[in-house]
C-alpha cells in the first residue's frame, strides 16, 4: 500500500474512491471493503477539510490520527492513502460548485451549517479531480451529504462517469451510529446518543421530539422528510426520518428509513 502526499503522484488510470476525514472507525472501514469491487485500486483520501467548518466549530480540535488512519486502511483494503496539504488541495483556483436544491432547501445541516456544504462540494469537486474516480463511496450516515453529492454528480457534466455509491451506517452494540467524534463523549452522554436511536422509527414528529427532549438532548431538528429531495414526505414516496441533537458538546446526527 502506498501514502501519497503529492496529488499530481496519484494513479490517473481510475479508481474506486473513499473521500474521508480520517481518524477512521468501523464505518469507514466498511466504506472501503465495499470499494473493493473490481481491480482499480482503492483510493482513501484522509483530509480534514477547513472549509466545511464555520469559524465556531472543531476544526483544530478535529483527531489527526495519520499513522493510525494508514495501518486501518491497509487493513481494509486499501490500495492507496492519499493525505494532501491545505495548500495543495486549495493550490489551484476553482469556482463554488453551483449547489443543488437539496443542499439549501430542506433546512436541515443547511440550516444550522449555512456554509458547510458548499465546503463539502468544493473539496468533494477538487478530490474527485485528483482521483479520477469511476465509483466514490458514501456512508448513509451523513444521509443530506449524501443526496448533496448525489445530485452534484448528476447536475455537472464534469462528474460524468462517476457513480455515487451509498454505505449503510454502520453501529456500535448499542445501536449509536458510529462517528469521529463519539470519542467525546462521556458515559452520560453516549446514554443521550441511544436515546437518537430508539426516536428514529417512531414515524411522528412530534414524538421523536419529545423523546430527544426526555433524554436531556438540545434538538436541532428531529423530522420525517421525503427520501430524495429531503422536503416534505409525499404519498407513495420513500421517506426518511432525520435526528440532529447536541449531547453535552457534541452533535450528534442520524437517520434512518422508514415503511
Ligand atoms: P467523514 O466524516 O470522515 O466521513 C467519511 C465518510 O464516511 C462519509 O461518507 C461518511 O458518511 C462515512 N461514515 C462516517 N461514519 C459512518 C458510519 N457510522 N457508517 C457508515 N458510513 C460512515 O464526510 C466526510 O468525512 C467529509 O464531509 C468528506 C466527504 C470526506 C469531505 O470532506
Amino acid at each position: 500500500m502506498l501514502v501519497i502526499h503529492d496529488p499530481s503522484a496519484l494513479p490517473q488510470d481510475g479508481c474506486t474512491f473513499v473521500p474521508t476525514m480520517g481518524a477512521l472507525h468501523s464505518g469507514h472501514l466498511e466504506l472501503i471493503s465495499a470499494a473493493n469491487i473490481n481491480e482499480l485500486p482503492v483510493v482513501v483520501s484522509v483530509f480534514v477539510n477547513p472549509t466545511q467548518f464555520a469559524p465556531d466549530e472543531d476544526f483544530d480540535a478535529y483527531p489527526r490520527t495519520l499513522d493510525a488512519d494508514v495501518e486501518l486502511a491497509r487493513q481494509a483494503g486499501t490500495d492507496v492513502v492519499f493525505a494532501p496539504t491545505v495548500e495543495d488541495v486549495y493550490a489551484e483556483a476553482m469556482d463554488d460548485i453551483p449547489l443543488p436544491m437539496v443542499a439549501t432547501e430542506p433546512k436541515l445541516e443547511d440550516a444550522t451549517r449555512p456554509t458547510h456544504f458548499q465546503g463539502v462540494c468544493n473539496v468533494v469537486a477538487r478530490l474527485f479531480q485528483f482521483t479520477k474516480p469511476t465509483h466514490a463511496f458514501f456512508g448513509e450516515k451523513d444521509y443530506q451529504q449524501l443526496k448533496v453529492i448525489e445530485a452534484m454528480v448528476s447536475k455537472e457534466e464534469r462528474f460524468e462517469g462517476i457513480a455515487i455509491c451509498a454505505v449503510p451506517t454502520a453501529r456500535g452494540e448499542d445501536g449509536v451510529a458510529l462517528s469521529s467524534r463519539n470519542a467525546y463523549l462521556s458515559d452520560e452522554e453516549r446514554a443521550q446518543a441511544q436515546a437518537v436511536v430508539k426516536a428514529l422509527p417512531l414515524g411522528c414528529e412530534n414524538e421523536m421530539r419529545a423523546a430527544l427532549l426526555d433524554a436531556g438532548l438540545d434538538v436541532d431538528y428531529a423530522v420525517i422528510r421525503d427520501a430524495e429531495t429531503l422536503l416534505a414526505p409525499v404519498e407513495g414516496r420513500s421517506r426518511r426520518a432525520l435526528i440532529a441533537a447536541r449531547a453535552g458538546t457534541t452533535r450528534l446526527i442520524d437517520n434512518g428509513a422508514l415503511p
